[in-house]
Formats: C-alpha cells, sequence, structure tokens
C-alpha cells in the first residue's frame, strides 16, 4: 500500500424528511444561490421542501444544469454569482447539477478569462465559494468528492477536475427523492456506481485487504438490490443503493492504491462524441475492456469471480469469462444495452477516439498505464 492522507469533510446528512435540516448548515447571513435543472425537482416535491427550509433566507434561483453540464451554461450561474455577491451555492439535483455547481463556485472567484483552464489544468483555484447539494439521483458519488466532470460545446470536449474547495460543506441524501426517477436513470445509476468501484478494485493485488472487503461490500450490495431498485419504489432498497453510491466514490475504498479510470475516459469520449449517457457508456466499454485487458487483471479478477459472484468451478480462465459474462447480464437486467451497435453508433468511432486520445498526449492509460490509444481502438472493437 502506498502512503496516503485522507480527509473528507463533507457532512452527510441521510434519509426521510431531512431536507428541512438544509436551514440548520447554512449561514443565517449567508447570500445563497439555488442552483437547478430542467425542472424534475418540480414535478417531485423536492424544491417545495428547499423553498419552504429556506422560509428567510436571501436567496436567488439559477436553473437549467443541463445533464453532462455545459461550460456555456455554467458561465452564465458564474456572472450571477459574481454580480450578485452569492456567499453560498445550493445545488440541487444529479450528478450533472452537483458537478455544474462545483465549477461555478471554483470559476465564479477565479480571475475572468481563466475559467476554462481550471478543467485544463492551466489554472488552479486558490478559493471557491461555499456550496452544498441536496442530491436526487444516486450514480456519480460527486455528493461526497471533490470531483466534477464539465463539457464544453465549442471544443467538443469533456474534462474533469478536482479541487479541494469543491467538498460540498454538507449533502442531503433522502432515498426517497429517487422515487420519480426513470427506469433508465435509475440503471444508469447503478452501473455507475459499479464501476467507480471496479475502476478501484479490478486493478492488482496491492495488498489491501481493507479496501477490497470494502469494494467487494458495494458491489455485493448494488447487485442484490440493483434489478428491484430500477423496478420498485422501496425506501430501504433506495437507502441502500444510495449510501452505496455515495461510497463507491469518496476515495475511501482507493486509499494508498494504483487506480484504473480508462473505462471512464472511454467512456466520456463516447458522450461527447455520440451523445451516450454516461452510465450507458460505462456499461459498454467495461466488460469489453475487461476481456482485452484479462490476462493483467487476472488475479483481482479471480478474486472478483471468487467473493463478487461466488463462481468456484472451472480452470481460471473458465471463472474469469464466466464473471466477465455476469457482469454484463447483470447491466442488462437492470435494463441498459451493452453493445453499441444496439444504440446505432457507427463503427468509425473506434479510430476516432483513438485518434482523440493521441493528440490530446493521453497515450498511456489504465492501472499499469499499458492502455495505448490503439489498445483502445482493440477495447472499441469488442464493443459491437
Ligand atoms: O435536469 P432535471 O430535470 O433535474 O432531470 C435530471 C436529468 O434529466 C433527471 N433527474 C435527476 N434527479 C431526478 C431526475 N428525474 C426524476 N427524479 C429525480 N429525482 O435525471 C437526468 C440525469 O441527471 P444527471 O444529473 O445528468 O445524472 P447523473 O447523476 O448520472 O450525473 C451524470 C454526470 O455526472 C458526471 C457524468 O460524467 C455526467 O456528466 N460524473 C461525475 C462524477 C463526479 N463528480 O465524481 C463521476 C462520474 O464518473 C461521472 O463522470
Ligand atoms: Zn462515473
Amino acid at each position: 500500500m502506498n502512503n496516503f492522507e485522507y480527509q473528507n469533510p463533507v457532512r452527510i446528512v441521510f434519509g426521510k424528511g431531512q431536507i428541512a435540516k438544509i436551514k440548520d448548515y447554512i449561514p443565517s447571513n449567508a447570500k445563497v444561490l439555488i442552483t437547478c435543472g430542467g425542472g424534475s425537482i418540480k414535478q417531485n416535491g423536492v424544491y417545495e421542501q428547499v423553498i419552504t427550509a429556506l422560509s428567510g433566507f436571501d436567496y436567488k434561483e439559477f436553473w437549467g444544469i443541463e445533464p453532462n453540464p455545459r461550460y456555456e451554461t455554467l458561465m452564465k450561474a458564474v456572472e450571477v454569482v459574481r454580480n450578485e455577491n452569492i456567499t453560498f451555492i445550493l445545488a440541487v439535483g444529479g450528478g450533472s447539477v452537483v458537478d455544474g455547481t462545483k465549477f461555478i463556485a471554483n470559476a465564479a472567484l477565479a480571475p475572468k478569462g481563466q475559467e476554462w483552464n481550471i478543467l485544463k489544468g492551466k489554472y488552479i483555484p486558490l478559493t471557491a465559494v461555499p456550496l452544498a447539494t441536496v442530491l436526487t439521483l444516486p450514480a456519480t458519488g460527486s455528493e461526497m468528492n471533490a470531483g466534477a466532470v464539465i463539457s464544453r460545446n465549442e471544443t467538443v470536449e469533456k474534462l474533469a477536475f478536482h479541487s479541494p474547495f469543491s467538498y460540498p460543506k454538507f449533502s442531503v441524501l433522502d432515498p426517497e427523492t429517487t422515487f420519480s426517477l426513470s427506469a433508465r436513470q435509475r440503471a444508469n445509476g447503478v452501473v455507475d456506481a459499479f464501476v467507480h468501484v471496479t475502476e478501484q478494485y479490478l486493478t492488482f493485488p496491492q495488498n489491501a485487504p481493507i479496501q477490497d472487503r470494502f469494494a467487494e461490500g458495494i458491489l455485493l450490495t448494488l447487485i442484490e438490490n440493483g434489478k428491484k431498485y430500477c423496478t420498485e419504489n422501496e425506501y430501504d432498497t433506495a437507502a441502500n443503493i444510495m449510501w452505496a453510491s455515495t461510497l463507491a466514490l469518496n476515495g475511501l475504498i482507493s486509499v494508498g492504491l494504483v487506480t484504473d479510470w480508462a473505462t471512464h475516459v472511454i467512456g466520456h469520449e463516447l458522450t461527447v462524441l455520440q451523445g451516450l449517457d454516461h452510465g450507458q457508456t460505462l456499461a459498454v466499454v467495461l466488460p469489453s475492456l475487461l476481456k482485452v485487458q484479462k490476462e493483467q487483471k487476472a488475479e483481482k479478477l479471480l478474486r472478483f469471480a471468487k467473493n463478487v459472484w461466488h463462481i468456484c468451478e472451472g480452470t481460471d480462465s473458465e471463472k474469469i469469462n464466466l464473471a466477465i459474462t455476469k457482469t454484463e447480464e447483470f447491466f442488462r437486467e437492470l435494463g441498459i444495452k451493452t453493445k453499441l451497435t444496439e444504440y446505432e453508433i457507427p463503427q468509425t468511432i473506434s479510430h476516432e477516439i483513438s485518434e482523440r486520445l493521441k493528440v490530446r498526449g493521453w497515450k498511456l492509460l489504465g492501472d499499469r498505464k499499458d492502455i495505448t490509444p490503439e489498445k483502445v481502438e482493440e477495447i472499441l472493437n469488442f464493443c459491437f
């Protein structure tokens, strides 16, 4: 295990009726900007709960943060924060609203003209407007991490940034907010959380049994609850999925470890070029990546086969193949497609993405830094 420091400052306020508590954790003299998506929170009663809790506060609203939040939209909110002297931002929605808000909070206090450089890694934020979240879609873990992923139309890019100032002050996780989610968004969320775990767990043995067992616990919870969560509104099922999704990407399961993240890098390219949902891209890429990397990942794949899929029979190679098949079947049972052909994506995409990574200088991906652009093309060819 490598040396590490771990500090996660996010207060989690979990459970039914907990949105009312936001008033206890936002400074009473704050000038608040509430950031929102396209309107789902108006239909499911979340907006009303937030507004009731904020009665007496000085607040404004910013609507229209879209899925895969766009720099162009977020810069409008940056202007609002600057012009209205906003001192606290409350994100109410899914990962896109939360990520968009992290960008707004950092960009608003950056020098003018440096905003996109935050995503390019050319400007490191020195401070940000404090933010908090009311999460309505379990998936990204953004509610308890310091990452955000932002897209830009003009440059056809989807890039991530991390800043210590992006940690929410608090996040409210009320499982009942998920009851209005479509089956598609539920499946996307379960797959996203599942793949967050595999990016950190399916690498090579690093003698880290605590991290491995936490990871397996999250995967088993997602498998045991995933299908029911996608088809029914049952409180405990939603609660377990919500907490599993948060724990999947709050940094705890990867302390001291080398991680992978190649599935996500390839997935982001599919979203920006072809418009697939984030979860859809991961369901397509992960099984193919595991097939191509099965020798390099053999030891962890065998552990995954035994501890997660309870596969005990057959040769090592048969066990690994079956674990990959069961993973893909699990995704399909949730109702998500796992082949690019099913999304009518042209086969030329494999070469296009490989070339884009070369141009950007992203030549070696994966936990062993052995996924070259040529291998990315091979992985994508397996997705058809
Ligand atoms: O915009 P509204 O009207 O709110 O509708 C949203 C949106 O259309 C809807 N929705 C959200 N909560 C709902 C609901 N509909 C009904 N009832 C509810 N309770 O769902 C749609 C999708 O929302 P979105 O926020 O885009 O989904 P998700 O949470 O999956 O976020 C995806 C984004 O997060 C990024 C992805 O790349 C993508 O841009 N990620 C962020 C990460 C992070 N910050 O750590 C890590 C992830 O790997 C991921 O990359
Ligand atoms: Zn993800």
